[in-house]
């Protein structure tokens, strides 16, 4: 059965519905066919992927190449929701044609179908002129994990005047949505208020238009979760119960038994 795929017209449609939009990252098949067959509305390859898979300390060790093979399988394995895929540091801060070209290749290599970029209103011509070369983007404001060397760590963003700014400028590009991360859930109240675009809060309170998280976070994966996250299961656990079990077995002769034994 042809499943029709979420676009950013369903996005736009939501807000203005008032009916709240579920993005959470992904990385590879499995997490890929899980957030799919979930119902989010979109998937996220996020550059979060050098963290949570990788095991790096930020998001800044990412390239375009792996963005793009992490892209290209993710894309394979969702068939519904709208996938969006992060433009690695510091390719929207090179000048307008290589953050064109980036999000091209992101684009024509991966199958995916929106690109995200972190910025402040600074990158307001860079996300018009992806836009305007037939791409969409997704802003992203507040907290941006690639500038955490300059924002002096993953802290709460409190600027206010700053934040609406920076969401008012990627509204004004043409951004088709905007993530506000780690900031007070007043000021995010204010910015889904007044720009016309899906603001999708990550540690922003309960006001958005959406919500995104990382999905390693939500069930349990991780090493270390954010305050703003709540754990919707164990995965941690009960794999490594699983592991202990498995190894307890073969080491008593117990696995594999007569059901695993082929012939
Ligand atoms: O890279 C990522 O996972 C993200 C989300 C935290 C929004 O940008």
């Amino acid at each position: 059965m042809h499943v029709r795929r979420v676009t950013v017209r369903d996005l736009a449609a939501a807000k203005r519905d008032g009916r709240p939009l579920t993005m959470v990252t992904a990385y590879d098949w499995p997490t890929g066919r899980l957030a799919d067959e979930s119902g989010v509305d979109c998937v996220l390859v996020g550059d979060s992927v050098a963290m949570v898979v990788a095991g790096r300390t930020s998001t800044i060790p990412a390239t375009l190449e792996q963005m793009i093979y992490h892209g290209e399988i993710v894309a394979r394995a969702a068939t519904r929701a709208l996938v969006v895929v992060d433009l690695p540091f510091p390719l929207q801060h090179l000048g307008v044609r290589t953050a064109i070209e980036s999000c091209a290749r992101m684009l024509k290599e991966t199958g995916c179908q929106a690109v995200k970029l972190e910025g402040t209103a600074g990158q307001a011509e860079v996300i018009a002129a992806i836009v305007a070369a037939g791409i969409p983007v997704m802003g992203h404001v507040g907290l941006r994990p690639q500038a955490v060397h300059q924002l002096g760590g993953y802290r709460m963003q409190r600027d206010v005047e700053q934040l609406l700014g920076d969401a008012r400028a990627a509204a004004d590009a043409g951004a088709c949505a905007v993530v506000l991360e780690c900031i007070p859930a007043e000021a995010a109240r204010e910015i889904t208020a007044v720009v016309g675009i899906p603001t999708i809060g990550i540690g922003a309170g309960p006001h958005c238009d959406g919500q995104v998280l990382v999905m390693h976070d939500l069930v349990g994966l991780s090493d270390r979760v954010p305050k703003f996250v709540r754990g919707y299961a164990d995965v941690k656990t009960a794999s490594a119960e699983a592991l202990a079990r498995w190894r307890a077995d073969v080491e008593r002769r117990v696995f594999p038994g007569p059901a695993e034994t082929l012939g």
